[in-house]
């Protein structure tokens, strides 16, 4: 097993990677001293999947357990469905000292966590994250939230789990295309922070492809290390943690242009960072050479790296300006200088951006 410490302060904890744990989940949760009853938050997917090994682990430890669940996708993230969470853990009667475990991905997480944030002003939890983009990004970080019709992740709280429990064996019955979401980010860790994450992603493409446990806990490792950095150095994004939106900026315009259907999220981000990386040598802040090779490895995970054609430059624009990220108008992009290594840039010029979506 890898283990990363999340240094921030008091709140700090450990991510702890490996293949076949979710049964060890029970002795170490007992580890802390929680209070008996305890909460496993899941959909019926993953429940149906690794719920019984988690409770089955969770009670040989002691702990007094029961399940909610809520039901699988993006469109039920919402306050609605965590309230229900809410509701849950009262009956349950769960108090000050307990903890709740969000077993799954990002969804499942982000709202598992809005709820532990809230519950009596603030429980325990634990985030064992079955997706590789959970288990890259959404799990690390200390984000949580909930949408509304008014935007994505709108209602939400700066919230540290006690612990992330990240088993890279429940990869195995993800999706394909879910899995490649969590690859486009590991690209983006690569990118933005290290050159040899970036080759080991070109060099080991089978491998990674077929869940090879010592390529992915070594590049599942590496990416939490490099979010996990970049969270304890700006833990409330008022500055370096910007760069974690690489290809962001784009993807999100491009999820909302597309009613967030024709995409995944990390299926977006990945045209983002192409493009992000031709409007750095654009700009000419890096060689075309480092653009050519991002877009050739976004590629060959068979990932999209263009524009559909439905969509035009200027509408895009206008969409990435209202950007939440977007703070009084200026549009902040995160640009790549060279493989390993990005500037945050303000003030882009629309005629060179224009330009770049356009061809
Ligand atoms: N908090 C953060 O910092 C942060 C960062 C990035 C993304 N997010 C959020 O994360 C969410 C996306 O997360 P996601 O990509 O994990 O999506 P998800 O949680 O919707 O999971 C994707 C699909 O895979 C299924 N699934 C999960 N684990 C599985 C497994 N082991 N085997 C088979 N199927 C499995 C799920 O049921 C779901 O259908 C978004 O809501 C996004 O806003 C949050
Ligand atoms: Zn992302």
């Amino acid at each position: 097993m890898e283990k990363i410490i999340v240094g921030l302060g008091e709140r700090s904890y450990d991510i702890v990677i490996g293949s076949g744990m979710l049964s060890g989940i029970g002795e170490r949760a007992a580890s802390f001293g929680f209070s008996p009853a305890i909460a496993v938050v899941s959909n019926p997917t993953v429940f149906d999947l690794y719920g019984n090994k988690v409770i089955e682990s969770l009670s040989n430890a002691g702990f007094n357990c029961f399940s909610t669940l809520v039901p699988d996708g993006e469109e039920y993230k919402d306050y609605f469905w965590s309230y229900h969470i809410l509701t849950d853990l009262l009956k349950n009667r769960l108090d000050r000292n307990s903890c709740v475990v969000a077993l799954g991905g990002g969804v499942v997480g982000d709202m598992t966590g809005f709820a532990a944030s809230v519950y009596m002003r603030g429980i325990h939890f634990i985030q064992v994250p079955t997706t590789l983009l959970s288990q890259v990004d959404s799990s690390v970080g200390g984000k949580t939230g909930v949408n509304h019709p008014a935007g994505k992740n709108m209602i939400g709280t700066f919230y540290q789990p006690r612990l992330v429990w990240a088993d890279i064996a429940a990869l195995g019955t993800l999706p394909r295309k879910e899995l490649l979401c969590g690859i486009a980010e590991i690209i983006k860790y690569g990118v933005i922070r290290d050159a040899r994450l970036f080759d080991l992603l070109d060099e080991k493409r089978e491998a990674i492809l077929s869940l090879d446990p010592d390529v992915m806990s070594h590049i599942i490792k590496r990416a939490c290390e490099i979010k996990a950095e970049v969270v304890s150095a700006d833990e409330r994004e008022s500055g370096i943690r910007a760069v974690l939106n690489y290809g962001h900026t784009i993807g999100h315009a491009v999820e909302t242009e597309t009613g967030y259907s024709k995409y995944l999220h990390g299926e977006a981000v990945a045209i983002g960072m192409c493009l992000a990386a031709r409007l750095s040598v654009a700009m000419g802040m890096m060689k075309s050479a480092h653009a050519d090779r991002i877009i050739s490895v976004v590629k060959a995970y068979g990932l999209p790296s263009e524009l559909p054609k439905e969509i035009n430059g200027d509408k895009l624009i206008s969409l990435i300006s209202i950007d939440k990220k977007a703070i009084a108008g200026e549009i902040k992009f995160i640009l790549p200088k060279n493989i390993g290594d990005v500037a945050i840039h303000k003030g882009i010029d629309m005629k060179i951006l224009k330009k770049v979506l356009e061809q």
